[in-house]
């Protein structure tokens, strides 16, 4: 499937922080994805920068390990020629004693317009957007939500399969410690798709039918049903007690081999996070193969970081936000 033409329409978008999608409108989340489809064009020209955030400082504050998210909000903001700070923990004033807040507040004081926040605890963005002035973006909250990777699976499932709506969505693994798989539920069940839950029942438990979507304990039941699985990271960091048996019964049980893929549809799609643990979740033939879209994946995440950045940045400039600026911003850079 092509990508769509990116949308002219004004963006509907008045929110100083973005927390999750559980809080956002189905024209909130489509309206990032029609940015995000924008700027992938900035991304796939030789000169890949515009000027949209000049003079405006964006902060990462990373209070857990990050390869992908922490490099892509970095990435964003340089790409809207932000200057941008990172800030370590392990080697902070955290360890003489300084409060998650005031640490916060130090930063603001240095004139962080945006902090990029990613805690071990669940809410600890939302704490932190009720003590600064600054925008927060939430990078990850322990077991809670990940709304850019929740909408960088959305933009990835919208441009290969042209809609989301209608769809049928297995998401795979460890459900219960998993904080994409929250913000992939909200968003998936907000844009009209079937979501079908999967895995053993320690780790995903019946219970999460509450929140909309089906449980299933057996993948091959419902491999057959579905049009994109999406497939998660076994979280051992998380998770207390042994929840399964081993890695390998459940890679046998769970894992998406090649197999697997040739009795599911012909054009299923594939999405994993990251990091992958090849042969755990997913074999490398199904990583590399020709279903696979992990690494646009990545490069949507990029894209959708910019929109996310752009469409806050807007509100701090009391502009009207709208895709028709950003073409106006490239025009001006070409
Ligand atoms: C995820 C995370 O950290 O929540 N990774 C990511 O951001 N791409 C998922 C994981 O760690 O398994």
């Amino acid at each position: 499937m092509e990508p769509q033409a990116a949308s002219t329409n004004p963006v509907a978008w008045s929110r100083k922080h973005l927390l999750g999608l559980e809080d956002l409108s189905k024209a909130e989340i489509t309206g990032i994805l029609d940015t995000a489809d924008s700027f992938l064009e900035v991304s796939s020209r030789s000169r890949k920068k515009v000027p949209t955030l000049q003079g405006r400082v964006v902060f990462n504050l990373f209070f857990e390990n990050s390869t992908r998210t922490r490099t892509s909000f970095d990435l964003a903001a340089k790409r809207l020629s932000a200057d941008t700070q990172d800030f370590s923990a392990s080697v902070s004033s955290l360890s003489k004693g300084e409060t998650f807040i005031d640490t916060a507040r130090n930063i603001e004081a240095m004139g962080a317009d945006v902090m990029v926040v990613r805690h071990p605890t669940p809410g600890a963005p939302h704490l932190l957007a009720q003590h600064v002035q600054s925008s927060i973006i939430n990078a990850g909250d322990g077991a809670h939500e990940h709304p850019t990777q929740g909408l960088l699976d959305l933009m990835t499932i919208r441009r290969k399969k042209g809609k989301v709506e209608g769809l049928t969505v297995g998401i795979v693994g460890d459900i219960s410690h998993s904080r994409v798989a929250r913000s992939n539920i909200w968003g998936l069940l907000k844009l009209g798709a079937r979501v079908i839950l999967c895995g053993p029942p320690t780790l995903v438990p019946r219970s999460m039918e509450r929140l909309g979507c089906e449980v299933a304990h057996h993948l091959d039941q419902i491999l057959p049903q579905c049009d994109v699985v999406n497939v998660l990271r076994i979280q051992l960091e998380r998770q207390q007690k042994a929840l399964f048996p081993s890695i390998a019964e459940y890679s046998q049980l769970y894992g998406m081999t090649q197999e697997r893929v040739r009795r599911g549809k012909d054009d299923l799609l594939v999405l994993a996070p990251g990091p992958i643990n090849r042969g755990v979740e997913l074999t490398p033939e199904v990583a590399d193969g020709p279903n696979s879209a992990i690494l646009d994946q990545v490069t949507n995440g990029l894209a959708v970081r910019m929109a996310v950045l752009y469409l806050l940045s807007g509100r701090m400039n009391a502009r009207r936000s709208t895709t028709e600026e950003i073409l106006g911003d490239m025009a001006a850079t070409k």
